[in-house]
């Protein structure tokens, strides 16, 4: 809801058209404005991507594509993965995705700690994992993997 106005289409650019997937998905044990903050910075990824694609003139985005999948894996652990077909992600950057201040946007556009913030709710406050596949040519994808349960032995190490 909070990124709609950049699915719009504008005078530069298509509409962005956003699938979804959605599985069932129990009860999740988070800290849900944490985890919401993981789902913008890698939605608003996954849109810069499309938007610097579609700048970029590249003959393969004819439909600028976000696509939600969500399910659960096993009896406690769910998955939420973020696709986009924008540019893919060359092996040197996808090493430095998680560092923090890393970024290949212009200075103005993007601080580069959107996922090294994101990474660090999803392993340290959730003990989950969030990795990124890209092939050539075929955009990129996110994928988070959290527990549906916090231990409480986690959480008395993180301070609850
Ligand atoms: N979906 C994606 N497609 C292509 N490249 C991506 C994608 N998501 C992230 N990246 C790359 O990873 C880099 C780091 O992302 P990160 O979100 O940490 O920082 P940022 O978006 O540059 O800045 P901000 O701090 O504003 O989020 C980006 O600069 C970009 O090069
Ligand atoms: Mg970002």
């Amino acid at each position: 809801m909070i990124l709609q106005h950049r699915l719009k289409a504008n005078s530069d650019r298509l509409d962005i058209e956003l699938v979804k997937h959605y599985g069932n998905l129990p009860q999740v044990e988070c800290y849900a404005g944490q985890q919401n903050q993981v789902f913008m910075n890698v939605l608003s990824n996954a849109i810069d991507a499309l938007e610097e694609s579609l700048a970029n003139n590249q003959a393969q985005i004819t439909s600028p594509t976000i696509t939600i999948h969500t399910e659960q894996v096993d009896t406690d652990q769910i998955e939420i993965r973020i696709a986009d077909n924008g540019l893919s992600i060359p092996e040197s950057v996808r090493q430095r995705l998680f560092d923090p201040f890393f970024t290949t946007k212009p200075v103005g556009k993007g601080t580069g700690i959107g996922l090294s913030i994101s990474y660090q709710i999803v392993t340290e406050k959730h003990g989950g994992s969030l990795s990124c596949t890209s092939e050539p040519g075929e955009g990129a994808e996110f994928k988070i993997r959290v527990p549906v349960r916090q231990e409480v032995s986690k959480n008395v190490a993180i301070g609850v």
